[in-house]
Protein backbone atom coordinates (compact mmCIF):
# COMPACT_ATOMS: atom_id res chain seq x y z
CA UNK A 1 0.00 0.00 0.00
CA UNK A 2 2.52 2.76 0.55
CA UNK A 3 4.28 1.63 -2.44
CA UNK A 4 1.16 2.55 -4.58
CA UNK A 5 0.64 5.57 -2.44
CA UNK A 6 3.68 6.88 -3.21
CA UNK A 7 3.25 6.43 -6.96
CA UNK A 8 -0.05 7.84 -7.02
CA UNK A 9 1.12 10.87 -4.90
CA UNK A 10 3.95 11.10 -7.92
CA UNK A 11 0.99 10.73 -10.53
CA UNK A 12 -0.56 13.55 -8.77
CA UNK A 13 2.33 15.55 -7.90
CA UNK A 14 2.85 15.42 -12.54
CA UNK A 15 -0.33 15.98 -13.66
CA UNK A 16 -1.85 19.07 -15.06
CA UNK A 17 -5.95 18.30 -14.45
CA UNK A 18 -7.05 16.27 -11.51
CA UNK A 19 -10.83 15.38 -10.98
CA UNK A 20 -12.75 13.55 -8.16
CA UNK A 21 -15.55 11.61 -8.61
CA UNK A 22 -17.17 10.99 -5.43
CA UNK A 23 -19.67 8.76 -3.72
CA UNK A 24 -21.55 7.63 -0.74
CA UNK A 25 -18.39 5.59 0.43
CA UNK A 26 -16.29 8.93 1.17
CA UNK A 27 -18.77 9.81 3.44
CA UNK A 28 -19.16 6.44 5.67
CA UNK A 29 -16.97 7.44 8.21
CA UNK A 30 -18.55 10.83 8.57
CA UNK A 31 -21.94 8.51 9.95
CA UNK A 32 -23.67 7.88 6.82
CA UNK A 33 -24.72 4.70 5.47
CA UNK A 34 -24.29 3.85 1.88
CA UNK A 35 -26.50 2.74 -0.34
CA UNK A 36 -25.78 -0.50 -1.04
CA UNK A 37 -24.01 -3.46 0.82
CA UNK A 38 -24.70 -4.61 4.31
CA UNK A 39 -26.76 -2.02 6.29
CA UNK A 40 -26.86 0.14 3.09
CA UNK A 41 -29.99 2.59 3.14
CA UNK A 42 -31.82 0.32 0.12
CA UNK A 43 -31.26 -2.86 1.91
CA UNK A 44 -33.82 -0.78 4.40
CA UNK A 45 -36.37 1.52 1.19
CA UNK A 46 -36.72 -0.52 -1.81
CA UNK A 47 -35.40 2.79 -3.84
CA UNK A 48 -38.57 1.93 -6.63
CA UNK A 49 -40.92 2.50 -4.19
CA UNK A 50 -39.35 5.33 -1.86
CA UNK A 51 -37.14 7.09 -3.97
CA UNK A 52 -38.88 7.09 -7.28
CA UNK A 53 -40.47 10.72 -8.51
CA UNK A 54 -43.65 8.61 -9.78
CA UNK A 55 -43.94 6.89 -6.45
CA UNK A 56 -42.43 10.12 -4.67
CA UNK A 57 -46.06 12.24 -6.23
CA UNK A 58 -48.24 9.18 -5.70
CA UNK A 59 -47.57 9.01 -2.06
CA UNK A 60 -45.04 11.76 -0.49
CA UNK A 61 -45.48 10.43 3.05
CA UNK A 62 -44.65 6.91 2.64
CA UNK A 63 -40.86 8.55 0.85
CA UNK A 64 -40.56 10.96 3.40
CA UNK A 65 -40.19 8.44 6.19
CA UNK A 66 -36.72 7.50 4.17
CA UNK A 67 -35.82 11.00 3.67
CA UNK A 68 -36.39 12.14 6.97
CA UNK A 69 -34.33 9.32 8.71
CA UNK A 70 -31.77 10.39 5.47
CA UNK A 71 -31.97 14.22 6.29
CA UNK A 72 -31.90 13.84 10.50
CA UNK A 73 -28.51 11.79 9.67
CA UNK A 74 -27.14 14.10 7.12
CA UNK A 75 -27.87 17.14 9.54
CA UNK A 76 -25.88 16.09 12.54
CA UNK A 77 -23.14 14.46 10.10
CA UNK A 78 -19.42 16.38 9.89
CA UNK A 79 -16.94 15.90 7.17
CA UNK A 80 -14.21 13.60 7.82
CA UNK A 81 -10.32 13.54 6.97
CA UNK A 82 -11.31 11.67 3.47
CA UNK A 83 -13.21 15.59 2.45
CA UNK A 84 -10.52 17.68 4.25
CA UNK A 85 -7.87 15.75 2.13
CA UNK A 86 -9.88 16.65 -1.01
CA UNK A 87 -10.53 20.48 0.06
CA UNK A 88 -6.21 20.60 1.13
CA UNK A 89 -5.82 19.46 -2.69
CA UNK A 90 -7.42 22.11 -3.78
CA UNK A 91 -5.99 24.68 -1.71
CA UNK A 92 -2.79 23.48 -2.97
CA UNK A 93 -3.95 24.01 -6.87
CA UNK A 94 -3.61 20.07 -7.19
CA UNK A 95 -7.55 19.43 -7.39
CA UNK A 96 -9.41 20.90 -10.37
CA UNK A 97 -13.02 20.36 -9.00
CA UNK A 98 -14.75 16.70 -7.55
CA UNK A 99 -17.88 15.52 -9.45
CA UNK A 100 -19.61 14.17 -6.54
CA UNK A 101 -22.62 11.71 -6.29
CA UNK A 102 -23.56 12.70 -2.78
CA UNK A 103 -26.46 15.01 -1.29
CA UNK A 104 -24.68 15.93 1.80
CA UNK A 105 -22.84 18.79 1.43
CA UNK A 106 -19.87 17.36 3.26
CA UNK A 107 -16.96 18.20 0.72
CA UNK A 108 -18.41 21.90 0.55
CA UNK A 109 -18.45 21.91 4.75
CA UNK A 110 -14.82 20.76 4.65
CA UNK A 111 -13.59 23.66 2.24
CA UNK A 112 -13.61 22.13 -0.90
CA UNK A 113 -14.82 25.21 -3.67
CA UNK A 114 -15.46 23.70 -6.67
CA UNK A 115 -18.30 20.86 -6.20
CA UNK A 116 -20.17 19.78 -8.99
CA UNK A 117 -23.36 18.06 -7.61
CA UNK A 118 -24.55 15.43 -10.46
CA UNK A 119 -27.16 14.48 -7.94
CA UNK A 120 -28.39 17.63 -6.47
CA UNK A 121 -28.59 18.03 -2.65
CA UNK A 122 -30.28 18.02 0.49
CA UNK A 123 -29.62 21.59 1.52
CA UNK A 124 -32.81 22.87 -0.15
CA UNK A 125 -36.57 21.56 -0.09
CA UNK A 126 -38.45 22.89 -3.31
CA UNK A 127 -42.04 23.34 -3.58
CA UNK A 128 -43.75 20.27 -6.63
CA UNK A 129 -46.29 23.29 -7.15
CA UNK A 130 -44.63 26.47 -6.93
CA UNK A 131 -40.83 25.77 -6.37
CA UNK A 132 -40.51 27.97 -3.96
CA UNK A 133 -37.31 26.90 -1.95
CA UNK A 134 -36.59 26.56 1.49
CA UNK A 135 -33.31 25.96 3.43
CA UNK A 136 -33.53 22.48 5.12
CA UNK A 137 -30.99 23.36 8.20
CA UNK A 138 -33.45 21.79 10.73
CA UNK A 139 -34.87 18.42 10.97
CA UNK A 140 -38.40 18.52 9.49
CA UNK A 141 -41.06 17.63 12.11
CA UNK A 142 -43.95 16.81 9.70
CA UNK A 143 -44.31 14.74 6.95
CA UNK A 144 -44.60 15.78 4.19
CA UNK A 145 -43.35 19.30 4.81
CA UNK A 146 -45.43 21.85 3.26
CA UNK A 147 -44.97 25.25 1.19
CA UNK A 148 -46.79 28.22 3.13
CA UNK A 149 -48.80 27.27 -0.64
CA UNK A 150 -50.09 24.16 0.49
CA UNK A 151 -47.86 21.73 -2.09
CA UNK A 152 -45.17 19.08 -0.54
CA UNK A 153 -42.22 20.12 -0.56
CA UNK A 154 -39.11 17.47 -1.86
CA UNK A 155 -35.14 17.74 -1.30
CA UNK A 156 -33.63 19.84 -4.33
CA UNK A 157 -32.03 16.01 -4.81
CA UNK A 158 -32.49 14.17 -8.05
CA UNK A 159 -34.86 11.47 -7.27
CA UNK A 160 -34.84 7.94 -9.81
CA UNK A 161 -36.59 9.13 -12.91
CA UNK A 162 -35.76 12.07 -12.69
CA UNK A 163 -32.77 14.07 -15.05
CA UNK A 164 -29.38 14.58 -14.01
CA UNK A 165 -29.00 18.94 -14.14
CA UNK A 166 -27.71 19.87 -17.42
CA UNK A 167 -25.07 22.03 -15.79
CA UNK A 168 -23.77 19.82 -13.67
CA UNK A 169 -23.76 16.84 -16.72
CA UNK A 170 -22.04 19.08 -19.50
CA UNK A 171 -19.58 19.98 -16.70
CA UNK A 172 -18.64 16.65 -15.58
CA UNK A 173 -18.48 15.36 -19.17
CA UNK A 174 -16.22 18.17 -20.33
CA UNK A 175 -13.82 18.15 -17.06
CA UNK A 176 -13.86 14.18 -17.37
CA UNK A 177 -12.55 14.63 -20.90
CA UNK A 178 -10.18 17.08 -19.93
CA UNK A 179 -8.13 16.08 -17.26
CA UNK A 180 -5.26 13.90 -16.81
CA UNK A 181 -6.16 11.87 -13.55
CA UNK A 182 -9.51 10.93 -12.06
CA UNK A 183 -9.56 10.14 -8.52
CA UNK A 184 -12.38 7.59 -7.97
CA UNK A 185 -13.56 7.25 -4.51
CA UNK A 186 -16.29 5.62 -2.89
CA UNK A 187 -18.54 4.95 -5.13
CA UNK A 188 -20.14 0.94 -6.30
CA UNK A 189 -20.06 2.80 -10.41
CA UNK A 190 -23.29 1.07 -10.77
CA UNK A 191 -25.41 4.43 -11.34
CA UNK A 192 -25.98 5.58 -14.85
CA UNK A 193 -24.82 8.36 -16.08
CA UNK A 194 -22.35 9.50 -13.13
CA UNK A 195 -20.54 5.88 -13.73
CA UNK A 196 -19.18 6.40 -17.09
CA UNK A 197 -17.36 9.48 -15.86
CA UNK A 198 -14.25 7.42 -15.46
CA UNK A 199 -14.84 5.64 -18.78
CA UNK A 200 -14.83 9.26 -20.27
CA UNK A 201 -11.84 10.07 -18.49
CA UNK A 202 -9.89 6.91 -19.21
CA UNK A 203 -10.93 7.25 -23.11
CA UNK A 204 -9.64 10.46 -23.14
CA UNK A 205 -6.13 9.37 -21.71
CA UNK A 206 -6.13 10.10 -17.95
CA UNK A 207 -4.96 7.91 -15.57
CA UNK A 208 -7.39 6.20 -13.17
CA UNK A 209 -7.12 5.66 -9.56
CA UNK A 210 -9.75 4.09 -7.66
CA UNK A 211 -9.98 4.00 -3.59
CA UNK A 212 -12.63 1.50 -1.89
CA UNK A 213 -12.01 -1.21 0.52
CA UNK A 214 -13.99 -3.52 -2.23
CA UNK A 215 -13.38 -3.94 -6.03
CA UNK A 216 -16.10 -2.16 -8.21
CA UNK A 217 -17.24 -1.87 -11.46
CA UNK A 218 -14.78 0.71 -12.08
CA UNK A 219 -11.87 -1.55 -11.03
CA UNK A 220 -11.38 -3.27 -14.41
CA UNK A 221 -10.17 0.34 -16.18
CA UNK A 222 -8.53 1.12 -12.65
CA UNK A 223 -4.89 2.12 -13.19
CA UNK A 224 -4.05 2.10 -9.26
CA UNK A 225 -6.25 0.38 -7.51
CA UNK A 226 -6.42 1.62 -3.22
CA UNK A 227 -7.78 -1.15 -1.35
CA UNK A 228 -9.65 0.56 1.71
CA UNK A 229 -11.12 3.41 3.79
CA UNK A 230 -10.82 6.79 2.03
CA UNK A 231 -10.60 8.38 5.24
CA UNK A 232 -7.49 6.64 6.10
CA UNK A 233 -5.91 6.41 2.49
CA UNK A 234 -6.70 9.87 0.82
CA UNK A 235 -4.88 11.83 3.75
CA UNK A 236 -1.75 9.49 2.93
CA UNK A 237 -1.98 10.42 -0.37
CA UNK A 238 -2.33 14.42 0.22
CA UNK A 239 0.92 14.06 3.05
CA UNK A 240 2.93 12.46 0.26
CA UNK A 241 2.02 15.38 -2.72
CA UNK A 242 3.18 18.15 0.12
CA UNK A 243 6.17 16.55 0.45
CA UNK A 244 7.05 15.75 -3.03
CA UNK A 245 5.80 19.26 -4.14
CA UNK A 246 8.28 20.61 -1.17
CA UNK A 247 11.49 18.99 -2.84
CA UNK A 248 10.23 20.16 -5.81
CA UNK A 249 9.78 24.03 -5.46
CA UNK A 250 13.31 23.32 -2.56
CA UNK A 251 15.22 22.36 -5.59
P1 LIG B 1 -23.11 2.93 -3.21
O1 LIG B 1 -23.81 2.71 -1.91
O2 LIG B 1 -23.67 2.26 -4.41
O3 LIG B 1 -21.58 2.51 -3.08
C1 LIG B 1 -20.80 2.94 -2.00
C2 LIG B 1 -19.37 2.48 -2.25
O4 LIG B 1 -18.57 2.98 -1.19
C3 LIG B 1 -19.19 0.95 -2.28
O5 LIG B 1 -18.44 0.60 -3.43
C4 LIG B 1 -18.39 0.68 -1.00
O6 LIG B 1 -17.50 -0.44 -1.14
C5 LIG B 1 -17.64 1.98 -0.82
N1 LIG B 1 -17.21 2.27 0.56
C6 LIG B 1 -17.73 1.84 1.73
N2 LIG B 1 -17.04 2.32 2.77
C7 LIG B 1 -16.03 3.08 2.27
C8 LIG B 1 -14.97 3.84 2.84
N3 LIG B 1 -14.80 3.94 4.16
N4 LIG B 1 -14.12 4.48 2.00
C9 LIG B 1 -14.28 4.41 0.65
N5 LIG B 1 -15.27 3.71 0.06
C10 LIG B 1 -16.15 3.06 0.85
O7 LIG B 1 -23.04 4.53 -3.41
P2 LIG B 1 -22.84 5.37 -4.76
O8 LIG B 1 -21.92 4.70 -5.69
O9 LIG B 1 -22.53 6.76 -4.34
O10 LIG B 1 -28.42 8.03 -6.37
O11 LIG B 1 -24.31 5.32 -5.33
C11 LIG B 1 -24.60 6.04 -6.49
C12 LIG B 1 -26.03 6.53 -6.45
O12 LIG B 1 -26.92 5.46 -6.12
C13 LIG B 1 -26.31 7.54 -5.37
O13 LIG B 1 -25.92 8.85 -5.70
C14 LIG B 1 -27.80 7.42 -5.21
C15 LIG B 1 -27.93 5.93 -5.21
O14 LIG B 1 -29.14 5.41 -5.64
C16 LIG B 1 -29.63 8.57 -6.30
O15 LIG B 1 -30.28 8.58 -5.27
C17 LIG B 1 -30.10 9.15 -7.59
Amino acid sequence: MEDLIKKVAREIVDAERIVALTGAGISVESGIAPFRGKGGLWEKYDPEEYAHIVTFRKNPERSWIMLKEMLDVILAAKPNPAHKSLARLEEIGKLRCIITQNVDSLHQEAGSKDVIEFHGNNRWLVCMECRKKYRADKPVEEIPPRCECGGVLKPDAVFFGEPIPVDALYRSQEESEKCDVMLVIGTSGVVQPAASMPSIAKRSGARIVEINPEPTMITPIADYFLQGSAAKILPRIVEEVETLLGEKHGS
